[in-house]
């Protein structure tokens, strides 16, 4: 080798070793051409087994659907760690995993599921609305729904039987909240969202938690978008259920500790709600011995509004440059 062959590839070796490392998981698939440019090598990893020893070194992570015990074991061994993206909305996986807060940012999803969930959460409502889920109990029994079909009352006072006119409760009125409103509006309901900070948010009134005394007596559906945190824990007592009308919908597909799942099955039980449409449980999978599998008027849907990110690579990129400039970072907890 020539000397100055050999000060070429002593040159890349230094680049190399100066070099971070971001690891992206390999349980979706990301286009890595779109993270390229950055002083930063690109590794995929495993996300249902330990970090391997030569990646231990990384500085940045991004995770999806990682299984617990690799996400402990990245908080136990990547001392190096100076940030994870999260592709999940609510990352409650990471947070949960012990990794040290004090020198590692942690971004989220928030924003790639937008679509995915508003869209899930118009198919829950129009289901509790038009009442699919009860044709499909028929059909399954070989039976004919007939009072389901023909001629019907339109817009019956008391009744959640259409979106035209609706009145519709978000709870948790951030990003997919955001896209899911106009669609609402579109098909004739009237929104109304709840959030910690209030005032007209893309054209929709959005109030404060103190409001919801008077809100709720009047809802016709209520969706609820809350992250999963202390803050919200329990959110939807038996206490604010109470406040909704006998026809109400509930539409969970924020996080499932935000509701009270046993004052809730109390109300689908006596009636005192119309019904309940969940994507989210304070456990998943929803254990066997839950009597919500047999409550009446419940829709379940297995945490699969989202599940789909849309848009990671510009998230992903977005954050890298701004952490490289020292920038603040979009999503932060
Ligand atoms: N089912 C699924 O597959 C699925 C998929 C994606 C996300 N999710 C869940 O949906 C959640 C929301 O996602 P997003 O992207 O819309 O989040 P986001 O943009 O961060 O919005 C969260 C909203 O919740 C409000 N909020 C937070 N804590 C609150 C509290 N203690 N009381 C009242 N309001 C509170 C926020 O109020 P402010 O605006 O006033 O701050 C904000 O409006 C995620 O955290 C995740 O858990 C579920």
């Amino acid at each position: 080798m020539s000397p100055s062959q050999r000060l070429k590839t002593l040159s890349n070796h230094l680049q190399r070793a100066l070099k971070m490392k971001l690891l992206y998981p390999t349980s979706l698939h990301i286009d890595t051409k779109s993270l390229e440019g950055f002083s930063v090598e690109l590794h995929p990893y495993d996300v249902t087994l330990p970090i391997p020893e030569p990646l231990i070194d990384a500085e940045f992570l991004v995770t999806w659907s990682n299984k617990a015990t690799n996400l402990r074991d990245a908080a136990s061994r990547m001392k190096n760690l100076r940030w994870i993206q999260s592709l999940a909305a609510g990352p409650n996986d990471v947070l949960g995993a012990g990794f040290d807060a004090s020198r590692i940012a942690i971004t989220t999803g928030s924003g790639l599921h937008d679509e995915t969930v508003a869209e899930h959460t118009l198919g829950l409502l129009l289901n509790a609305a038009r009442r699919f889920y009860e044709m499909r109990d028929y059909q399954s029994r070989g039976e004919w729904p007939g009072h389901l079909g023909g001629a019907q009352p339109d817009r019956a006072p008391g009744t959640f039987r259409t979106l035209k006119g609706a009145n519709i409760t978000i709870w948790g009125f951030g990003n997919i909240a955001k896209n899911l409103a106009p669609v609402l509006t579109a098909l004739g309901a009237n929104v109304t969202g709840v959030a910690r900070s209030t005032g007209v948010r893309n054209g929709f009134e959005v109030v404060a938690e103190d409001r919801l005394q008077e809100i709720l007596p009047k809802t016709d559906a209520l969706v609820m978008i809350l992250p999963g945190s202390a803050s919200t824990n329990g959110a939807l007592s038996a206490e604010r259920l109470a406040l909704l009308p006998n026809h109400a919908w509930v539409v969970n597909v924020g996080r499932g500790t935000s509701v009270d799942e046993d004052a809730l099955l109390e109300a689908l039980e006596k009636g005192s709600i119309g019904g309940a449409a969940l994507d989210v449980f304070s456990a998943e999978p929803l254990p066997k011995e839950s009597k919500l599998y047999a409550a009446p008027n419940l829709i379940l849907s297995p945490h699969a509004a989202g599940g789909r990110p849309r848009g990671a690579e510009a998230l992903i990129a977005y954050n890298l440059r701004r952490l490289l400039a020292g920038q603040e970072l979009k999503n932060i907890i």
